[in-house]
């Protein structure tokens, strides 16, 4: 064919598809990259860019997604800026298990979706970026209902960033009708990640049976062995004992149980909950310490699983990279310090971003228990967000429901956050809570 001048480049499939798609051969000539007519499109356009960039990896999946119709149509209505993520990012960086997911043809509103969240309808120039580097500015894209956060990494050197992705080549290609920035990683929206997560977990979770909750006896601490007792606790009830009575001791008193299957009596798959939510975490990207430490402390990991399972819910304040990287090696080489911090960050309620964010609306200031008994962690509200900690020892909160599945929810934030020094000497009567150490409940039997 003498229009396959350039090879039959992806250049070449996409005016053989709009050709098509819009039934106007005649505007065409060989040779001349443009439409006129229903789209405009032409050789200058970013669309085009795309399609010839250094960005291949995203470009095959747009053409996957049967998207170039869609974004022929939003150019010619507005100008486009692509956040594209690298070659490298899209390839060896993404999981196997999720792409194969992206491909398969029953999931093509997720890709689409993934796609379309990377794309905003406005034109956002480097220059355009919020000026300084505590600021935020949100971004509807043309993915189904998914914002962008545009900011500036702290420190001296202003990197630009995209939710938690770097921007690694600012401007790359700019055209009369948008411009593409070159990004390191690729931007997940969490609704991809929960139909991701919906379909690997249909299996595992559909193999749980609710069953009763067990019954505590309160004097004792330990489970009624009636079978009778734990059928008057409805299914999936929250347990009965605090959570603070339900843990392990601290993992600086005892070495870690080591890590198995739990007793019959679970209800719900906690292990596999956890292990979903550092996978989501290591996939979200942006995250990798954080992971990395959940992953290397099996103790805390299993801990987590286990209460999971016996019924609990957990909130991770989950710190990205660039906050772990800010952490002193005093800071970490203590024995037991990363089980401490990562304790500190982890509320015993289940919360998302909007019921946080509405608490602090609300109240002004809330205090969330957390596993590091008796610390809590402070949150406020700032800058149309959530600000925890206070002082320099303050984070915000970065990438809202990293993961969420109902029972575990993950937050990014932007700092690593400390107890206060000084110990509040006010102490509010706060129910029966009581701090009680005592042996791990998963020993029953
Ligand atoms: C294609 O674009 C060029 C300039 O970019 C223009 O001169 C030419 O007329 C266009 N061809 C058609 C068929 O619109
Ligand atoms: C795209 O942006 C350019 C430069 O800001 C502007 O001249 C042009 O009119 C815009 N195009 C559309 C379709 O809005
Ligand atoms: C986790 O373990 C791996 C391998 O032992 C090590 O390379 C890595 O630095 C550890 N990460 C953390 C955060 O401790």
């Amino acid at each position: 064919m003498d229009r396959c001048i350039y090879g039959c480049s992806a250049v070449s499939f996409f005016f053989l598809f709009i050709l098509t798609a819009s039934a106007l051969p005649q505007t065409l000539e060989p040779g001349h990259h443009n439409i006129t007519g229903s789209g405009q499109i032409n050789s200058n356009s970013v669309l085009v860019a795309l399609l010839d960039s250094r960005y291949t990896e995203l470009a095959e999946l747009v053409e996957k997604a049967l998207l170039l119709q869609t974004l022929e149509d939003a150019v010619g209505r507005h100008n486009i800026t692509i956040f594209a993520p690298r070659n490298e990012a899209l390839e060896r960086d993404l999981d196997p298990g999720f792409k194969r997911f992206l491909l398969q043809p029953g999931n093509l509103k997720s890709l689409q979706t993934l796609l379309l969240s990377h794309i905003i309808p406005t034109r956002v120039g480097s220059t355009q970026w919020p000026e300084e580097s505590s600021k935020r500015v949100k971004h509807v894209t043309l993915g189904h209902g998914q914002v962008l956060h545009l900011s500036k990494t702290k420190g001296n050197v202003n990197r630009l960033v995209v939710n938690s992705a770097v921007i690694t080549r600012p401007d790359d290609l700019t055209r009369p009708d948008g411009l593409i920035h070159g990004i390191e990683r690729l931007l997940i929206p969490r609704s991809v990640q929960e139909d991701f997560n919906r379909r690997r977990n249909l299996r595992s979770i559909s193999a749980v049976l609710p069953e009763g909750a067990p019954e505590i006896d309160p004097r004792t601490n330990r489970l009624k062995k009636s079978a009778a007792a734990a059928a008057a606790v409805p299914a999936g009830a929250p347990p009965v004992l605090p959570i603070q009575s339900a843990m392990a001791p601290g993992p600086s008193l005892a070495p870690a149980p080591a890590p198995g299957p739990g007793g019959p009596r679970h209800h719900f798959n906690g292990e596999a909950q956890v292990k979903d939510f550092i996978h989501t975490l290591l996939h979200y990207g942006g995250y990798n310490e954080m992971a990395d430490i959940l992953v290397n402390l099996t103790s805390l990991a299993t801990e987590m699983g286990r209460l999971v399972s016996e019924g609990y819910v957990l909130t991770v304040l989950a710190p990205n990279d660039e906050a772990m990287a800010k952490l002193t090696t005093d800071q970490l080489s203590e024995p037991g310090a990363p089980e401490q911090i990562m304790y500190y960050h982890i509320i015993p309620e289940y919360q998302t971003e909007e019921s946080m964010y509405n608490s602090v609306r609300r109240f002004g200031k809330v205090k969330y228990e957390t596993l590091r008994f008796p610390h809590k962690v402070a949150a406020k509200e700032a800058d149309g967000s959530v600000k925890f900690g206070s002082g320099d020892r303050s984070a915000y909160l970065f990438d809202p429901d990293i993961y969420t599945d109902g029972r575990i929810s993950v937050q990014g934030i932007d700092g690593v956050l400390f107890p206060e020094e000084e110990e509040e000497t006010v102490k509010k009567p706060s129910g029966s809570v009581k701090k009680v150490v005592q042996t791990r409940r998963g020993t029953f039997d």
